[in-house]
């Protein structure tokens, strides 16, 4: 059956970086035989401006009739002052919790070309290939009760509740566990066990489904602040990294620049097998470069090569992308934010060129 992709282009970049992965969706339509239906909505500040809120509900059960969605970018300044309930992040958290995408990949990889952008030494994190399973829908972002309150003595207090089930740790533990089996067999939970009862709850949950199920791979335990060490110091130690929802976001993005450039990195957020995924870029909006044509589209264009591969049953398609990327990079395409100065399309010209 003809697979569904929803393209949720979003604010800032986003329009601009999937308007090469609509390129590229054309051409493997084309000439390398992908059967796709694609449709396209309104998504953050432009859904805002248009239908004044972040995300309508005719688009989130559209995303849930379809196979994979692939989102450019949420966000910008021009929605800052929107009610909070109301702003394009809380569109975000909305589909990730309605679609039930609780298991996030964030692939951390320095691709051999690029290992002089990164900050780090070459030889920390030339090939360096780790790959982040983050818990999405839950912990301290949808935990409750949550809010700011004003104290007898006129003081405020603000509060968020970090809540993990056992439930919730499993099945995303299940998910990194597995993923490990198809990579390096490590998998290293990160957790705050030593001060935090939901990390307490977090680290006998993950040995416990290990002994189980998962004893032929390697687990390891880790406190997330070491962890944020180890990152920078030795990251070519780690496989699959397993966190909370939290430290999962913070730790993912330092990943990302120890890889040279975050207009590299894709992600998927997966559900139950058979339910729809959710793809991103994990670069924001980037409102200071939207409009000028500087935009990296790899981000978005490796999030389709992941929709392909994990949602759209097309791994050959998915790995032609992935070395398609990898072949231009090795011949010297460079986007701004790789030092180069090629154009979003000139990115996507020379990606298409190398898809031959
Ligand atoms: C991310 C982002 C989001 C998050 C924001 C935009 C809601 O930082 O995907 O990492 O906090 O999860
Ligand atoms: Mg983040």
């Amino acid at each position: 059956m003809t697979k569904k992709l929803l393209l949720l282009p979003g604010d800032g970049i986003g329009p601009e970086v999937l308007g090469q992965v609509e390129r590229l969706l054309a051409h493997l339509t084309s000439y390398q035989g992908l059967d796709l239906t694609i449709e396209t909505a309104l998504f953050g500040g432009a859904s805002i401006d248009a239908c004044g809120q972040p995300i309508t509900d005719a688009v989130v059960a559209q995303a849930k009739a379809s196979d994979a969605v692939l989102l450019g970018a949420v966000g910008g300044p021009q929605w800052v002052d929107v009610a909070r309930d109301l702003r394009p992040e809380m569109g975000l958290l909305r589909l990730r919790k309605e679609m039930d995408v609780f298991a996030n990949l964030r692939p951390a990889i320095c691709f051999e070309s690029l290992a002089d952008a990164s900050g780090l030494k070459r030889h920390l994190v030339a090939g360096l290939d780790i790959v982040f399973v983050r818990e999405l829908t839950g912990g301290v972002y949808f935990g409750t009760p949550r809010g700011i309150e004003t104290l007898s003595d006129g003081s405020r207090r603000g509060f968020d509740n970090q809540v993990y089930t056992s439930h919730e740790i499993r099945r995303v533990a299940k998910v990194a566990f597995e993923l490990a089996r198809q990579r390096a067999n490590k998998v290293t939970s990160l957790e705050k066990s030593n001060v935090m009862e939901s990390g307490l709850l977090w680290r006998q949950e993950v040995t416990a489904l290990h002994a189980e199920h998962y004893s032929d791979v390697t687990l390891e335990h880790m406190y997330a602040d070491n962890a944020a060490m180890q990152m920078v110091r030795a990251p070519q130690q780690f496989d699959v990294l397993l966190t909370d929802n939290l430290f999962g976001d913070v730790l993912s993005d330092l990943a990302a620049a120890c890889t040279g450039s975050i207009g590299l990195l894709p992600s998927a957020a997966l559900g139950n097998p058979g339910t729809p995924g959710l793809y991103e870029p994990i670069h924001g909006s980037a409102p200071d470069i939207a409009g000028t044509g500087k935009a990296n589209p790899i981000a978005a264009i490796l999030s389709l090569e992941m929709a392909l591969r994990w949602s759209l049953d097309e791994l050959k398609l998915a790995d032609r992308v992935f070395e398609a990327v990898k072949s231009a990079l090795n011949q010297g395409a460079r986007t701004a934010d790789l030092g180069g100065d090629l154009s979003t399309e000139a990115m996507g010209d020379a990606i298409l060129h190398a898809l031959g």
